[in-house]
């Protein structure tokens, strides 16, 4: 279900050239190496977005605006965005412009749709096109470097109610991104419950995703409105996550959820999906995505049955290649402790990757006084090492950690 990252071609460089002046894609063109760069013009009037391409996919889009007036620059800026993502095959396109000197707010608006680079009116056909290879060759670095990554989606769900799950998943989502120097495009932890959600409360920021707007109107769910909709972590990873008031109760159709996470997947490298307890028939849908299923519960008589019954549950609807792991978590050990020990505990899955993590409030509650994930503590223990562990080997390249 869930649309990964597309790594960008490595070949040739594809330049769609937009410019209302015929001699300016030729004399691109012209200046261009056969072997290195394949210019495709394409002329635009302010009164008509131009149609998108059918053509090769554009790795860097050129858009010469040195003809226009003030009054039509200014227009050309408002509308850019439009434009310009009609017109860009791929969100990894770099935008590189060619103008005469903007004022401070039209350069503000260029910044704000991430231009990749500017030139000034008299720039020679070489210096645009280098331009345009160090804009795409970074573009292509970044793009490799999350590639790299290994794109992953990993799902937590508590089979016992406070077992763990939106604890786990937010260390992942951490994780991610710190695998990523913090990258904005490295993690995104999405609350799949659109009701009781607290992935913002433990983190301290405000959810941004208006469930109702959305689900009214889901033909506007694209990269811009995710974007617009994540919330941020001073880590780096993005959460999603908004609320139904329980007195305004409506059945989420399959189809927006869908379409969401399909969107978010496309702006991240990695999903963390914190998954609720109380079933909804679309989270079938949702578990089919997965890389990697966590299965948490605790370490009581009643979690570990009720984690073997939901092992049952899970397998048949999970994809063949999707890794089923399960956590035991707040497992208490010691001498006093009529609890089995740990050992014991994995030995009761013998068919699956299985963890016990350790009782510990300690951190997690210094953690959650901080809006932090336990992973940017300074202070660590065996707990928060244990739990970054097992995070470090759900975001692992698949095949391993099973
Ligand atoms: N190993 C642990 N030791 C002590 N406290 C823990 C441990 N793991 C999680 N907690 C605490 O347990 C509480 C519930 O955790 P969390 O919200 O992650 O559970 P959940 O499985 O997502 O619950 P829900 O069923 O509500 O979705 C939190 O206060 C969290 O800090
Ligand atoms: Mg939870």
């Amino acid at each position: 279900m869930v649309k990964f990252w597309r790594e960008p071609k490595q070949s040739v460089i594809n330049i769609l050239v937009i410019s209302d002046a015929a001699d300016f894609s030729a004399r691109l063109a012209a200046s261009a190496r056969k072997d290195q760069f394949n210019i495709v013009a394409q002329s635009w009037r302010l009164q008509k977005a131009p149609a998108p391409q059918g053509s090769a996919p554009a790795d860097a889009v050129v858009w010469d605006i040195r003809s226009a007036t003030d009054l039509e620059r200014a227009e050309a800026i408002m509308r850019a965005e439009a434009i310009v993502t009609a017109l860009r095959a791929s969100e990894l396109a770099p935008l590189v412009i060619v103008s005469p000197v903007f004022s401070g707010a039209e350069l503000r608006k260029l910044i704000a749709m991430r231009a990749a680079d500017w030139l000034d009116s008299s720039s020679s056909a070489d210096s645009i096109l280098a331009a345009c290879a160090r804009a795409v060759s970074r573009a292509r670095e970044h793009g490799t470097h999350l590639k790299a990554a290994q794109q992953c989606c990993v799902g937590f769900v508590p089979i016992k109610g406070g077992a763990g799950a939106t604890t786990l998943a937010i260390e992942t989502a951490y994780m991610l991104a710190k695998r990523e120097s913090g990258s904005p495009r490295a993690a995104c932890l999405v609350n799949v419950d659109f009701t009781y959600g607290v992935c913002a409360d433990y983190l301290s920021i405000e959810p941004g995703l208006q469930v109702l707007e959305v689900a009214a109107k889901p033909e506007r769910i694209d990269a811009d409105l995710v974007e617009a909709m994540v919330s941020r972590h001073s880590t780096g990873f993005a959460v999603l996550e908004g609320h139904i008031p329980p007195g305004q109760q409506m059945n989420l159709p399959a189809e927006v959820v869908q379409r969401l996470l399909d969107t978010v997947a496309s702006r991240f490298a990695g999903l963390v999906l914190d998954i609720p307890r109380a079933w909804t028939p679309w989270l079938s849908n949702v578990v089919k995505g997965l890389d990697r299923l966590c299965l948490v519960s605790d370490a009581s008589v009643v979690g570990v049955l009720a984690a073997k019954r939901a092992i049952e549950y899970f397998r048949p609807m999970c994809e063949a290649e999707t890794q089923l792991h399960v956590v035991i978590n707040k497992h208490r050990g010691g001498l006093l402790s009529d609890q089995p020990t740990a050992k014991a505990m994995m030995g009761l899955f013998p068919d699956h990757k299985a963890t016990v993590l350790p009782w510990d409030p300690s951190l997690m509650e210094r953690a959650a006084l901080l809006g932090n994930p336990l992973g940017a503590l300074k202070k660590k223990n065996a707990f928060s090492s244990a739990v970054l562990e097992l995070a470090g080997t759900l975001i692992s390249p698949r095949g391993a950690g099973r």
